[in-house]
């Protein structure tokens, strides 16, 4: 049993915190945000995370995790201290850091012994050293300790799955003995441990990231080139992924990637090589790639319903991917966003996301089920590819639409069998489309 102290309950800070709670630590979990501690004391979470609350809560009884306000609680026996706060995008492209220049400092402030601080939030080459620095000009008298570097791959919809069955554990430090004690957190995961300097371990971040955005770029691209010339992209994915260089991961074509790291860590990546004059070209075509998908499927939808003016246009799922309320940068956003300026009336359904989509984008109706939403409606359009979505009546819901337009963005339906259900369908590279549009203008 280790003393953990976890800075940041979002996403990375909450479901690392409540994981290592599990795997027998004692976790206190430090945030600023009283109302959102208190919350999550009384055992609500302020994500939706799939098996992360009952975690949360039987971690909570065991005495091995509580939350807080105070560093000095979070301290005070801490032997390890995790850096997990946000890095949002700055003004222009680049990463914030206000959020763990704070942390660093209330660190260096609050501190009474030596400690070892990890950076789990996705930070840019260099910012180790910059957080080492900050500690040591901030402590009031010098106190040890070691900055390591140890990015966090988790993904949302997936976290608590992602974090106890890693691919590997990246580890980065200057000091050698540092980086070995945080091994031992992990090792009861049995994945490989790369050990290297501070500097590599955020770059392997950005890289698997930007690798990771340009797959799913590069097949969006080539199911454009499907619609042209008839092929079939699910198909063209499926026959690539076989061979083993390739494998099979990320390579669903689709409205393009979103969600608060994908868009964020790409643009940041392009930033830093921008700003040591470098010309980051395939970054750069890796972003423009996926703002077009996002044009591409309105564009389906207006040239299939014509005029958009008053048009009843229902949207299937509304956050950046299954399995989560999350809805930053997600593409169903950009599409509402169009539709609702060309004048159509936007509708939607999504299991969890519509209560923080109303808080941003109240001129959305919001409906109760995908039968109510498809009711009367112009135009069906798919965009977050929930499981619930796979197995629907739509012999129904075609019956029920105004007009029996389905623009599947996620690829979830056969086009053969939804032509045969009487929808007139159009999916993302599945074979001649029609649509006219070719050039990218973003
Ligand atoms: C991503 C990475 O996958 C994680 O490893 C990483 O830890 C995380 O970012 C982060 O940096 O914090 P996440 O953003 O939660 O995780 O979601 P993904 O499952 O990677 O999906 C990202 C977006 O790509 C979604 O909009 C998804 O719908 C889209 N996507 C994914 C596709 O369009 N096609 C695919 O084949 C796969």
């Amino acid at each position: 049993m280790k003393n953990i102290c976890v800075i940041g309950t979002g996403y990375v800070g909450l479901v690392t915190g409540t994981c290592f709670a599990d795997l027998g630590n004692r976790v206190i979990a430090v945030d600023y945000d009283e109302a959102k501690v208190e919350r999550l004391k009384q055992g609500e979470m302020p994500i939706y995370e799939p098996g992360l609350k009952e975690m949360v809560e039987r971690n909570t009884h065991a005495g091995r995790l509580s939350f807080t306000t105070s560093y000095d609680e979070g301290l005070e026996d801490a032997e390890y201290v995790f850096i997990c706060v946000g890095t949002p995008e700055g003004v222009d492209g680049e990463a914030d850091l206000q959020y763990v220049r704070s942390a660093a400092e209330s660190i260096a402030k609050t501190m009474k012994h030596p400690l070892i601080i990890i950076n789990k939030s996705t930070v840019p080459v260099g910012t180790g050293d910059w957080v080492a620095d900050i500690v040591r000009n901030t402590q009031p008298s010098p106190i040890a300790f070691s900055v390591v570097s140890c990015p966090e791959f988790l993904r949302e919809g997936s976290a608590v799955r992602d974090f106890m069955n890693p691919d590997r554990t990246v580890l980065g430090s200057t000091d050698k003995s540092a980086a070995e004690a945080v091994a031992q957190l992990y090792l009861s995961l049995r994945a490989p441990i790369v050990m290297t300097d501070l500097r590599t371990a955020e770059m392997i971040k950005y890289a698997s990231n930007a690798f990771l955005a340009t797959r799913i770029s590069f097949i969006n691209e080539i199911s454009i080139i499907c619609e042209k010339l008839g092929a079939d992209v699910m198909e063209v994915a499926q026959g690539m992924g076989f061979d083993q260089r390739i494998g099979h991961h990320f390579l669903q074509a689709g409205v393009g990637y979103g969600g608060s790291c994908f868009p964020k860590d790409v643009k940041a990546l392009a930033y830093m090589a921008d700003t040591h004059g470098m010309h980051p070209q395939l970054l750069r075509a890796v972003m423009d790639i996926n703002s077009f998908q996002r044009k591409h499927i309105m564009l389906k939808v207006q040239d299939m319903v014509g005029d958009l003016e008053n048009k009843v246009i229902a949207l299937l799922g509304l956050a950046f991917k299954e399995n989560t309320d999350d809805i930053r940068e997600s593409p169903a956003l950009t599409v509402a966003e169009y539709l609702l300026n060309e004048g159509a009336i936007v509708r939607a359904y999504d299991p969890v996301a519509m209560p923080n989509t109303t808080r941003v984008m109240p001129k959305i109706d919001m409906c109760n089920n995908p039968y109510d939403l498809a009711k009367g409606a112009d135009a069906l359009v798919v965009l977050t590819p929930w499981n619930e979505f796979k197995q629907l009546d739509m012999g129904k819901i075609c019956q029920s639409m105004k007009q029996p337009i389905l623009v599947d963005g996620r690829n979830m339906y056969e086009p053969a069998v939804m032509r045969e259900i009487g929808f007139a369908y159009r999916g993302v590279g599945r074979g001649y489309d029609g649509v006219g549009h070719t050039t990218v203008e973003i």
